[in-house]
């Protein structure tokens, strides 16, 4: 046994073991936030520190018992946001500010201030209807668009741990000086993990000593908040208690527990909070170690008829809440940085989707192959193997895209290079897919096997491309191919560099049809503090891993990007999975949810998961279908095919020592359903592509919660075991074994939804009991929608380009009906360079369906056939030209 496998078994069996990972009490700058908040030390603002700049408006906040001046900034930028920075005024050297997320610098619009008196500073932005009100003292923020909506500080948490010289550097003068320093902190030194932090055997040396911060956040009237993924939680976020909060901080959890809040792979510091009329989002632009508690105080009868509405408004209240005060606090707490939070003032959740989309960027527009099926496996084996399990795909007549490879394919886990034996012409295989019109994905990982005969270690390490340890050396940490050293992606001459390793002449054995799967880029290290990197290592610029830990594998995922970009001139598209992710990963790829298990709860679970991700601008999303960890047994596989077949990425994928699960294995009938499950997908890729248009130009998710679409219906705000695909379709997937029936939620009273099997159909704000055998995937198409669809489907996309179009019409219960197709090469920037798309909406309205609006040419009749039992007319054979301008009249 190789010492990378005897390795990568203790993983497996420690990581199941809960110890390795940390939970509150664990965490120092957690136990001393609470400590030093429990004393209610408290800011005042300088309100004659006033300074309005070209771009915001700056004053000084001090703290009461410190006197340590902090300096806050208040940005109004585009698309009803405001910006509040807060950070020292003279830190001792500077603190971390999060690059390369915000998409461009965000134009800024000029606040205007009106100083009501000396306690309170308004300001607006032009049109008013926004105000941003600053109370001094005690320092908050009232956020008021007609109520007061979002109040900040109001619950006093605000936390700011300035920059110090080390005690060991300090002269007793300086210690006296300095009130800042409170002693009980310093004689519990170990304790409160001030300069050194343990945990386990592990010592965390700080430098820089504490550096934390922290604010709370007051939604008044709002008990739905949702988002800060990656958790295995549901889609609600839930009251965390004493001891406990939402953690976000990546790590490798194989096999991670579910309805945990501990950190898993990826984190996007933004959530969304939703109540009746209005939606908000909370963005905390910070990429250290952070910790977020949710509290929602029950609504209370409030009994005060008479008093006026000044005062209610002065309470969070509106005409519509006056009986019922409902509140939910929210308390971000962060290592180190600053603070840094964009306020998105909605209203609605389109708009609070836009507001995020202009800071961080829309999901990119992915290669339509990408929306096909994907098969992986850890690992399929070598050449011989690949074209079995190819030809396995058409034997049955199953359509798939990507044949996958894992670690294995590599020479000894050196990325970017063969096993020779196992796979001895890499080319000659990938030019079998061509012909079939299918890709290959082949993971790269971040770290780079130590050893000075291999190339990209070699190179590396002499341009000093490796991230530091703490004493200067290069940092080793063991990982797939034992000891490594990880490439410091956060390095822009490091991310170019990389991205050159996948020009065609460079990676040698790589074609045009080879795309890219990053791994392990939590970053994952087998022997490190919570199986990740020490927080001391140093990256580039000088900078601590801890001060941008949760962004490493966004700057791998951004440079594979590129790297693809490149490798084509700029003409193609790319593809890149990655595990790790951070806010704005979605302009680099598509992100999965790691090491699941074949299990009913995590197939149940992966629907909030997905979702979350979705509403927090990563659409393109999915779980390993099958489960990744365990044997699912047919009937589990069945159903998760089936869930898969309707979530963005859909890839079956599972781990070595599992058995093989290719979709035939499990009997014909079994093989039958699976083959359903995937052509349906392929029938629907139409509507998908043009769903992932939307989510590029206007930031829609593809996923959406129920409450996305029906804001107002508060029976949706909780539901995560359905959700509408775009806005036409409704998914309920069985997550049950043996399940003989399922309840659905069909929301909205002005709606109609028809079974898109039976054509059945029902009047919207109800619950339905819907029969399910083991062939139903119960889908409900929205009445008022038009889906395209492909009427035949094929080996892969690739054999689909010329396969008919369908239209598939469900009438409003008002008898019309819109919807649209997005169509364009499915692979280049000719989209976007060159205008080359096209974009055809479709409307029916007393029976005429309309393809575009101006017309000439000839009138034709077709023959049709109409299921009077289901109210259904299918009119075949029509030989339009889905891109031309047409009508037909039903008479
Ligand atoms: C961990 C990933 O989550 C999994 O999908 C992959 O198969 C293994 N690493 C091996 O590369």
């Amino acid at each position: 046994m190789e010492a990378a496998e005897k390795e990568e078994i203790s993983v497996e069996d420690e990581a199941v073991d809960k110890k390795i990972f940390k939970d509150c009490s664990k965490i120092a700058f957690y136990r001393r936030q609470k400590q030093q908040l429990s004393k209610k030390s408290t800011y005042r603002a300088l309100l004659d520190t006033v300074a309005t700049g070209k771009d915001s408006t700056s004053f000084q906040i001090i703290n009461e018992a410190t006197k340590i001046p902090l300096k806050a900034e208040v940005y109004g930028l585009e698309g009803n946001i405001f910006r509040l920075k807060i950070n020292e005024e003279a830190p001792l050297k500077p603190r971390y500010e999060v690059p390369d997320v915000l998409t461009s610098t965000p134009s800024t619009i000029r606040l205007v201030s009106s100083s009501e008196d000396t306690n309170n500073l308004v300001l607006t932005d032009r049109k008013g209807d926004l105000k941003f009100h600053i109370t001094a003292d005690p320092f908050k923020v009232d956020l008021v668009s007609e109520d007061v909506v979002m109040s900040i500080n109001s619950v006093g948490q605000l936390y700011f741990e300035h920059l110090q010289i080390p005690p060991k550097q300090r002269t007793t003068k300086e210690n006296e000086d300095d009130a800042s320093v409170d002693p009980s902190q310093q004689e519990n030194q170990d304790d409160m993990g001030l300069w050194k932090e343990k945990f386990r055997n592990f010592v965390d040396i700080k430098t820089n000593g504490p550096a934390s911060i922290g604010l709370d956040f007051s939604l008044h009237g709002f008990e739905h908040l949702y988002g800060i993924p990656q958790h295995a939680e549901s889609h609600q976020l839930k009251n965390t208690g004493d001891g406990d909060a939402y953690r976000l901080y990546n790590l490798d959890v194989y096999g991670y527990k579910i309805h945990n809040k501990m950190g898993i792979y990826g984190s996007v510091p933004y959530l969304l909070a939703h109540k009746l009329g209005r939606t908000l989002g909370i963005f905390w632009l910070n990429a250290s170690e952070t910790l977020v508690e949710v509290n929602t105080e029950p609504p209370v009868e409030l009994f005060i008829p008479f008093l006026p509405h000044y005062t209610l408004t002065q309470m969070g209240l509106g005409d519509a809440q006056r009986k019922v005060r409902s509140r939910t606090d929210v308390h971000w707490m962060s290592e180190s940085g600053v603070i840094d939070v964009f306020l998105l003032t909605g209203p609605t959740p389109f708009d609070v989707f836009k507001q995020y989309s202009y800071l961080t960027g829309t999901q990119a527009m992915p290669p339509l192959f990408s929306l096909g099926y994907h098969q992986c496996r850890w690992n399929y084996e070598d050449e011989q193997d690949v074209r079995a399990v190819d030809a396995g795909f058409d034997k049955h007549d199953i359509p798939y895209d990507v044949m996958w490879l894992d670690i294995e394919h590599t020479k000894g886990k050196r990325y970017f290079t063969w096993d020779k034996k196992r796979f001895p012409n890499p080319r000659r295989m990938q030019e079998m897919l061509r012909s079939k019109k299918r890709k290959l994905v082949v993971i790269s990982d971040p770290h780079i096997k130590v050893d000075p005969n291999y190339s990209v270690y070699a190179k590396a390490k002499e341009q000093g491309f490796f991230v530091k340890n703490h004493e200067g050396g290069d940092f080793e940490g063991i990982c797939w191919p034992g000891l490594s050293s990880y490439l410091d992606f956060t390095n822009p001459k490091v991310r170019e560099w990389y991205s050159g390793l996948f020009a065609f002449p460079v990676y040698q054995g790589s074609t045009d049809i080879l795309f890219i799967w990053n791994d392990m880029n939590e970053p994952s290290v087998f022997r490190g503090p919570e199986l990740t990197m020490q927080k001391n290592a140093i990256h580039h610029g000088n900078w601590e891993h801890r001060e941008l830990h949760n962004i490493y594998g966004f700057y791998q995922q951004m440079a594979t990007a590129e790297g693809l970009i490149k490798r084509s001139k700029g003409r193609e598209r790319p593809f890149v999975l990655t595990r790790s992710f951070f806010a704005g990963s979605q302009k680099y790829g598509a992100v999965w949810t790691g090491d699941n298990t074949s299990d009913w709860s995590y197939l149940k679970i992966s629907i909030p998961m997905l979702l979350t991700l979705s509403i927090t601008g990563i659409s393109f999303c999915g779980a390993d279908v099958g489960g990744f960890i365990g044997n699912p047994e047919a009937e589990l596989l069945v159903r998760w095919y089936q869930a898969g077949a309707y979530q963005p990425f859909f890839r079956g994928h599972a781990t070595k020592k599992t058995k093989r699960r290719e979709p035939w294995l499990f009997g014909k009938r079994h093989t039958q359903l699976i083959r359903e499950a995937i052509r349906e997908r392929y029938a629907l890729l139409p509507y998908w592509y043009s769903l992932f248009y939307h989510a590029h130009v206007a930031a829609e998710p593809i996923m959406r919660p129920l409450w996305v679409e029906f804001p107002n219906d508060l029976e949706t705000f909780s539901m995560e075991d359905e959700y509408m695909l775009g806005s036409a379709l409704l998914v309920h997937p069985v997550t049950e074994p043996k399940a003989t029936m399922v309840d659905v939620f069909l929301p909205g009273s002005d709606e109609v939804w028809y079974d898109s099997k039976t054509f059945a159909h029902w009047e919207g704000a109800r619950s339905v009991k819907i029969p399910v055998a083991l062939d139903t995937i119960p889908v409900f198409q929205r009445g008022g929608s038009v889906v395209p669809v492909k009427t035949t489907t094929g080996k892969s996309t690739g054999w689909m380009t010329n396969s008919p179009y369908g239209l598939r019409v469900a009438l409003s219960s008002k008898g019309s009906a819109v919807g649209d197709l997005y169509l364009d090469d499915g692979h280049s920037f000719q989209y976007f360079h060159q205008k080359q798309f096209l974009h055809r909406k479709f409307s029916f309205c007393s029976g005429v369906l309309i393809n575009s609006n101006s017309l000439n040419g000839k009138d034709q009749l077709v023959a049709f056939t109409y299921s009077a039992e289901t109210s259904t007319l299918s009119l075949e054979k029509l030989s339009l030209n889905i891109t031309a301008n047409w009508e037909v009249h039903i008479k």
